[in-house]
């Protein structure tokens, strides 16, 4: 009886997997705004009550595969399935995995699915993701594809942001440093557009702006924005500012990092024009561009934020899973 059960029980599984729709989360914009209201309650949940979640996922594997370096991203998302109770596997570069050997993604996507039941993948090429979950049967999400997308951390943001400003909109939002190549960047201005009354400031050197395609949709949707190069002449009309470190391993040649590195140091001096009230998220890590002297400041929001990354990434891995 258990040996047929369980047999009716794997049929059931397969089918589901080969015939229902599977969710995944490629980009900022697969979760409506309402969809992601209840993700933030749900994390808002899981670090008021972690005790009510600490087996939810047993049983469950999620497989971490990174193909670019990680700390902040692999490690939450492998602690929030260690949290839920589930297990973890993976790697953590290109050179440990089979696409050392050549090995194509969808390929290196079928073999995870026979292994494990969600599958977090971080590539240096844009559109990875994307490739994964086409060849999948089990949830994938863009753990940061090049300088595409980072939906994940952009889930961190907005929930740093809606946990300690009360709110997701209304406000004046400057993002500092490398706007091209940021990823981050990219998702986070991406998602921002879906909420009331955001003005953005875009402060970069002329080399480092925001790609057109962003500009070009702000455009579309009649969203105000400024590009400005002086962090100093904006920082004092900002309600938030995110700051990035310039993406050394996107640049073409040394020479235009070393000149950009150091362009911005968000210091002290600096910190004393800013609003009373204005919070400074970083995704990190942090090389120069936020002094060290700035943590102290009780605006510095920056490693909070890690910490709203591994709930909200909880609360996603369930949703995805469907056990919330
Ligand atoms: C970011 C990334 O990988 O894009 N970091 C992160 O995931 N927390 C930002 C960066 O590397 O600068």
């Amino acid at each position: 009886m258990f040996f047929w059960g369980r047999v009716l029980q794997v049929r059931l599984r397969n089918w589901n997997r080969r015939y229902c729709i599977m969710r995944h989360l490629l980009s900022p914009l697969d979760f409506s705004t309402q969809e992601l209201d209840a993700l933030f309650e749900l994390a808002d949940d899981i670090e008021k009550d972690p005790a009510r979640y600490a087996h939810v996922c047993a049983g469950k594997k999620l497989a971490t595969c990174f193909y670019e370096p990680s700390t902040r991203t692999r490690l939450s998302f492998e602690t929030a399935m260690l949290n839920l109770g589930g297990s973890v596997l993976g790697f953590s570069d290109a050179a440990s995995s089979s696409a050392s050997k050549g090995e194509s993604v969808s390929d290196t996507t079928r073999v995870i699915c026979c292994f494990a039941d969600i599958c977090a993948m971080r590539h240096p090429k844009e559109g990875a993701a994307f490739v994964a979950a086409s060849h999948s049967s089990i949830p994938i999400i863009n753990a940061g594809d090049g300088g595409h997308q980072h939906p994940t951390q952009t889930l961190t943001d907005l929930m740093t942001i809606h946990a300690l400003k009360g709110r997701l909109g209304d406000f004046t939002i400057g993002l500092c440093g490398d706007l091209k190549f940021g990823r981050t960047v990219h998702s986070l201005i991406n998602a921002l557009v879906r909420y009331e009354n955001v003005k953005f400031k875009f402060i970069s050197p002329e080399e480092l702006r925001v790609p057109d395609y962003i500009i070009e949709m702000l455009k579309d949707k009649n969203i105000p924005y400024e590009e400005v190069i002086s962090l100093e002449n904006c920082i004092p009309e900002l309600d938030l500012l995110y700051m990035t470190r310039v993406q050394r391993e996107r640049f073409f040649n040394e020479e235009d990092y070393v000149r950009l590195k150091d362009f911005y140091i968000l210091d002290k001096a600096k910190m004393s024009l800013a609003k009373p009230d204005c919070l400074i998220l970083h995704p990190l890590p942090r090389v120069n561009e936020i002094s060290v002297e700035v943590d102290e400041d009780e605006r510095a929001v920056y490693f909070k934020q890690v910490q709203y990354g591994v709930y909200v990434r909880m609360a996603l891995i369930l949703t995805l899973l469907e056990l919330a």
